[in-house]
């Protein structure tokens, strides 16, 4: 089976919802909305989700579209990425088009690597032409992938690191 990569649907099941449950509510700005929730409440955001990803425009006149994809090893979830699809002021300062996590049990293996490879991938078939990451400057697992994918590093505080990709 491999490694692949599977869009977000409200179908998903256990296996992606005790993935959820192993991720942080919020680490290094990767912030998963799933942590804690009890699976009907899981079930509802993935429907929300999936509503929010074929969304056009602003979202409530704020929020930008995005799309979260699931990274699977021989079918069992571990990681997951979500793509921004355009870019706000804000998002430019914080947040970028790109956060992606790997489960913790699955650290330091090659796949946050390939994770993020994917997950450009999908942004070149919807169409865009650059990404940005904005990476915590501690992160240095992250920054190390985001450049072994092609980032470029545009400016770094001690704060964020902001790297694009060019597709
Ligand atoms: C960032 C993250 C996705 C990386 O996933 P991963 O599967 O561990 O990544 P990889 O194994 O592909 O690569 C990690 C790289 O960082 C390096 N690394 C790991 N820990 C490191 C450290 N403390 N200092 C420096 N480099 C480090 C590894 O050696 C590897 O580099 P290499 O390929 O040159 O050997 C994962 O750490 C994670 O989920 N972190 C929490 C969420 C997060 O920070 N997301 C990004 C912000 S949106």
């Amino acid at each position: 089976m491999g490694i692949e990569l599977r869009k977000l649907a409200a179908t998903d099941g256990t296996d992606i919802y005790e993935m959820l449950q192993e991720l942080p509510a919020d680490e290094n700005g990767f912030v998963n909305r799933a942590a804690g929730m009890r699976f009907d409440e899981y079930q509802e955001w993935l429907q929300y989700k999936v509503q929010e990803s074929e969304q056009v425009g602003l979202v409530d006149g704020w929020k930008v579209p995005s799309t979260t994809f699931w990274l699977l090893e021989d079918g069992r979830p571990v990681g997951c990425g979500s793509l921004r699809h355009f870019l706000t002021d804000k998002l430019l300062e914080q947040g970028g088009n790109i956060g992606y996590s790997i489960r913790p049990s699955d650290r330091d293996r090659g796949l946050g690597k390939i994770l993020l490879s994917l997950l450009i991938n999908e942004g070149r078939k919807m169409g865009m032409d650059r990404l940005l990451l904005t990476i915590h400057t501690q992160n240095a697992p992250s920054l190390r992938v985001a450049l072994e994918n092609g980032g470029k590093i545009e400016k770094a505080t001690d704060e964020r690191t902001y790297v694009w990709i060019e597709l």
